[in-house]
């Protein structure tokens, strides 16, 4: 707690004044809130959008887009039959190895999410089955990954921070939310660190700009030190470097059908950032984020980035979403749908160390069928019947599992 007095106190001082630097915020942010609500009252597209087929057409004016926004949908990446046969195919195998009794045996490793006030969502500790393991390793995945990388600025004076066109894949979980599900949405918030977002040495670089009233300079896609930020250890909070989190929808799905909402301003974290310096807030606190927990976007600190909050469109088996690490989202609490509404989560980490050095860890875990790192050992697959194993695997899949080496 100490620490985050200190903290408070060096940030601070980088602005000449810190209540004119979060005004200056806020006025950007209310003007972007106004733009999103005004899209939505008129019923227009507020998430830029792009089909597969036109990612090598001229992107210029969608990328300015995305880099405001911070998210993007690209649709169609897969056929439409083929998802659903993938749905259909983790459904068996989730079935056939019996993976509802396993997981109520183990239930309460997995606590990343428990001070979100929605509680536990619907996410399946899977990650090694064919179903994932063909999405996550398609060529269609590869070229989305290097289009999503490249709007990123990955070198600069001192070094390349990674390298977009060569792609290391993080195996994450599955969401199977059930029609009528009403308990088990996940709150506002924000991956990849919470509190280290003020602590960390990298961060304080990434985000100088904000605090030292240089809001205007600061480029939320320049990647320079997002690949040294060192994250406080949890059971569940990413060490990789992720240029986009995202998803491939399995199943058809829109608003209030369970799915994500996202706040869609790339700049947001500014107003997290800065909005936890002013004297309101106890010295001893961040607006209610916590370390090993997720970033807390709530009521009491942010009312005004909440208005903004927004369901994602409806989206079809094969469309996949993406949204920036910094980027604040959200998952409905009620399903009122009447299907299953089911993703696949395969965010986007480019070659660097950092995520280098995490596949390695990783690839053990998946020879042994375990789970990844990252997430809670509930170590579910080891036995299960159908799990991908490394002679399933394609030369793209073992260089992108980091079994062996890209080049
Ligand atoms: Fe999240």
């Amino acid at each position: 707690m100490d620490k985050i007095i200190q903290v408070k106190e060096i940030l601070r001082k980088k602005s000449k004044n810190y209540n004119n630097n979060f005004q200056n915020i806020e006025d950007f942010i209310k003007k972007e809130i106004y733009e999103i609500k005004k899209l939505k009252q008129n019923s227009e597209n507020i998430i830029p959008e792009i089909s597969f087929d036109k990612l090598s057409n001229d992107t210029h004016s969608i990328v300015k887009l995305i880099k405001k926004r911070g998210c993007v949908i690209i649709r169609d990446v897969f056929d439409d039959n083929r998802v659903l046969e993938l749905d259909k195919s983790l459904e068996n195998y989730i079935i056939q190895n019996n993976y509802y009794e396993h997981q109520k045996k183990k239930v309460g490793l997995d606590n990343y999410f428990s001070d979100l006030k929605s509680g536990k969502p619907q996410i399946y500790g899977l990650y090694w089955s064919n179903s994932q393991s063909e999405i996550r390793h398609s060529e269609e995945m590869q070229t989305v990954k290097a289009f999503l990388n490249n709007l990123w600025i990955y070198e600069n004076d001192e070094y390349k921070v990674f390298d977009p066109n060569r792609e290391l894949c993080y195996a994450d979980r599955v969401r199977r939310r059930e029609p009528g599900d009403n308990s088990l949405g996940l709150s506002p918030h924000c991956d990849a660190g919470s509190v280290e977002r003020w602590t960390d040495p990298s961060y304080q670089i990434i985000y100088n700009n904000i605090f030292s009233d240089n809001f205007n300079n600061y480029d939320p896609f320049n990647a320079k030190y997002r690949d040294r930020t060192i994250e406080f250890e949890s059971p569940a909070v990413a060490h990789v470097f992720r240029t986009f989190q995202g998803w491939t929808a399995l199943t058809e799905q829109g608003p209030k059908d369970g799915t994500l909402q996202l706040i869609p301003i790339a700049k947001a974290m500014a107003y997290v950032l800065t909005r936890a310096l002013l004297d309101d807030v106890p010295e001893n606190e961040l607006c209610g984020s916590k370390v090993g927990k997720a970033l807390s976007v709530n009521e009491t600190y942010h009312s005004l980035l909440l208005e903004g909050l927004i369901s994602i469109p409806k989206m079809y088996p094969g469309d996949t979403i993406w949204w920036h690490p910094d980027v604040i989202h959200a998952v409905e609490d009620i399903h009122l749908g009447k299907n299953y509404s089911n993703v696949i989560y395969v965010g986007s980490t480019p070659y660097c160390k950092k995520n280098l050095d995490y596949i390695k860890n990783q690839s053990k875990k998946f020879l042994d069928g375990k789970s990844p790192p990252d997430f809670a050992a509930e170590d579910f697959e080891v036995n299960y019947k159908g799990r991908v194993t490394e002679k399933d695997l394609s030369l793209l899949a073992k260089k992108q599992l980091g079994l062996i080496d890209w080049n």
